[in-house]
C-alpha cells in the first residue's frame, strides 16, 4: 500500500502544508546512490587503520563541506575527557551531512577486563549514537559498529556507507576479529554470491520475495520455498531469477530432510522468512492461534535447521539468517503469540552463533524488520498503521528490499566476522531500544 503522505510531504504544496500545519516532513530516502563526499574523523587515539578499507567504499574524501558520510573512530574514546572529543568532532559537522546521508561511530568491543572509566565511555557511544539517530532528521542515518580490526569489518562499513543501509539507523553492530572468517571472495566483487546455493522460504511474495530477488541479483542461485498454496507465485518468481521452487509447508516434520534432498550441492544461505502472525490478546487467545504462531515462526526454524546442520547440508562458510521482528524485541500488544516466537529467533541466534562459526565457519544472524510496506502491514486497521509508518527517526514504513539488501550483506562472503547479531530494520523504530 502506497504512502500517500510522504508523496504529499514531497511536493512542493505538500511540504509548505504540512510545514505549515507543524506535520511530520519525513524525507525521500535515496535508495540509489549517496551523494557527495566522505568525511573521516577521530576522537581519542587509535590505533586503527582505516585508509585502505575506506577508499575501497567508493566514496570520494569530502571537499564541498557536505559529506553524504561521516565516519567517527572513536576506538580510542576511553573516559569522559577523550568521549569530550566526539562532540568536538561531530558538533560542527553535523549540519551539513547531506540529506539521507550516513554517520557511522566506530567503538571498541565492550569487554568486562575493561577498566571501568573506559566501559563507561565506550557504552556511552550507544546512548550517543541513538540519540542522534532521533534528532539529525532528513533521511540520515546513524550507527555504532564495535570492531577490532577494520578489514574484517569491511563488508559491514561498505554496507552502512551505501544506499543499501537506508532504512537501518540506530543500531550497535558487533563485528569480530577476522580469525575464522572465510573471505574467499572480494567485498567489492558484483557478484559475490556467484556460484552459491540460497534457499529463501516465504519467498512466493513480500519481503521474502525481495530477499529472492536481491541474492539472485548477487548471483546466487535461488531456491523459493513457499506453501503449496502459494506455489504459482513461487514458480514464477523462481522462473524469472533462474532458480527453482520448492513447494512446502515449512512446519512439515521432515522440511529439513526434504530441504536437503532438493540441494544436494548444500546450501550456502538459508534466510528463515516464513513467517505469520495471528493476533489476539492472551485473555481470548485459542491455543491454536498460540501454537499455529510459535510453529510457523519458531519451531520450524529450529527443527529445519538442526536437520539442515545434522545432513551436512549448510556449507562451509555458509550464511544463516532468520527474520526475528521489533515486535518481538519490545513486545507489542495483541501479539503475545508473534512477540514470543521472534524473541524467540533472538535466542536462537546468539546461541546457536559462537557454535556454528566454531564448527565449519557457518554465521548465524538475523534481520529484525520494522513497520514494511508489505501485505502483512496493509492489513493493519488504518490508524494503526499510519502509527506504525511514522513512529521512527525517519518518519516512515521500510520497502521489502531494505529487508532484502541488509540480508545480502549478512549474506554476503566477507561477512564471516559479522556473527550472533540480530540487527533492527526499522528505521530506529520508538518500540524498543
Ligand atoms: N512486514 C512487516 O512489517 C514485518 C515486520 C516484522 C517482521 N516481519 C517478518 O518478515 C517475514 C516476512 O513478512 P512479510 O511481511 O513478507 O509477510 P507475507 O505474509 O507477505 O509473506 C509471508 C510468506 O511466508 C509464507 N508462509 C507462511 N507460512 C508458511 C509455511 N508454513 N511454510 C512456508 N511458507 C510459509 C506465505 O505463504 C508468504 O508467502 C515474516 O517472518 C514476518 O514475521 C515482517
Amino acid at each position: 500500500m502506497a504512502d500517500r503522505y510522504l508523496s504529499f510531504t514531497g511536493t512542493a504544496p505538500g511540504r509548505f502544508l504540512t510545514r505549515r500545519l507543524g506535520l511530520p516532513q519525513p524525507a525521500q530516502l535515496r535508495r540509489d546512490a549517496l551523494t557527495g563526499g566522505l568525511l573521516h574523523l577521530t576522537a581519542g587515539k587509535t590505533d586503527l587503520d582505516l585508509a585502505s578499507v575506506l577508499d575501497r567504499t567508493g566514496l570520494a574524501p569530502d571537499t564541498d563541506g557536505h559529506p553524504a558520510a561521516v565516519v567517527l573512530d572513536a576506538t580510542g574514546v576511553r573516559d569522559v575527557d577523550t568521549l569530550a572529543e566526539v562532540h568536538a568532532a561531530l558538533h560542527p559537522v553535523v549540519r551539513s551531512v547531506a540529506t539521507s546521508g550516513r554517520v557511522v561511530v566506530l567503538g571498541a568491543p565492550l569487554d568486562p577486563a575493561d577498566h571501568h572509566h573506559q566501559a563507561a565511555a565506550q557504552q556511552a557511544l550507544e546512548g550517543f549514537t541513538r540519540s542522534l539517530g532521533k534528532e539529525i532528521g532528513r533521511g540520515r542515518t546513524v550507527n555504532l559498529v564495535r570492531l577490532t580490526d577494520a578489514p574484517a569489518a569491511e563488508s559491514t562499513l561498505r554496507f552502512l556507507l551505501s544506499p543499501a543501509s537506508a532504512y537501518v539507523s540506530g543500531q550497535v553492530i558487533e563485528v569480530g576479529p577476522a580469525a575464522g572468517s572465510p573471505t574467499a571472495v572480494p567485498d567489492d566483487a558484483e557478484l559475490p554470491l556467484a556460484g552459491r546455493t540460497a534457499l529463501v522460504t516465504g519467498a512466493a511474495r513480500g519481503i521474502g520475495a525481495a530477499v529472492a530477488g536481491t541474492l539472485a541479483g548477487r548471483g546466487a542461485r535461488v531456491v523459493v520455498l513457499d506453501v503449496p498454496q502459494a506455489g504459482q507465485e513461487a514458480r514464477r518468481l523462481a522462473e524469472r531469477l533462474g532458480g527453482t521452487a520448492l513447494a512446502l509447508d515449512i512446519t512439515a516434520t521432515d522440511a529439513g530432510e526434504r530441504i536437503a534432498a532438493a540441494v544436494p550441492g548444500g546450501l550456502d544461505v538459508l534466510v528463515h522468512n516464513a513467517g505469520i502472525t495471528r493476533d489476539r490478546r492472551l485473555a481470548n487467545m485459542p491455543a491454536e492461534r498460540w501454537s499455529s504462531v510459535l510453529d510457523v515462526n519458531l519451531a520450524s526454524v529450529l527443527r529445519t535447521t538442526d536437520a539442515l546442520l545434522a545432513a551436512g547440508a549448510v556449507n562451509r562458510g555458509g550464511r544463516i539468517v532468520a527474520t526475528a521482528s521489533i515486535a518481538g524485541l519490545a513486545g507489542n500488544a495483541g501479539q503475545t503469540n508473534y512477540g514470543a516466537s521472534k524473541a524467540g529467533i533472538a535466542g536462537l541466534v546468539r546461541s546457536l552463533a559462537p557454535r556454528a562459526l566454531a564448527g565449519h565457519g557457518v554465521t548465524v544472524n538475523a534481520v529484525a524488520p520494522g513497520f514494511i510496506e508489505t501485505k502483512m502491514t496493509a492489513a493493519v486497521p488504518l490508524f494503526i498503521r499510519e502509527a506504525g509508518r511514522r513512529m521512527n527517526s525517519l518518519g516512515q514504513g521500510g520497502l521489502p528490499l531494505d529487508v532484502a539488501e541488509t540480508t545480502a550483506w549478512l549474506a554476503h562472503p566477507a561477512s564471516g566476522a559479522v556473527n550472533g547479531q540480530v540487527v533492527r530494520v526499522c528505521g530506529q523504530s520508538l518500540l524498543g531500544a
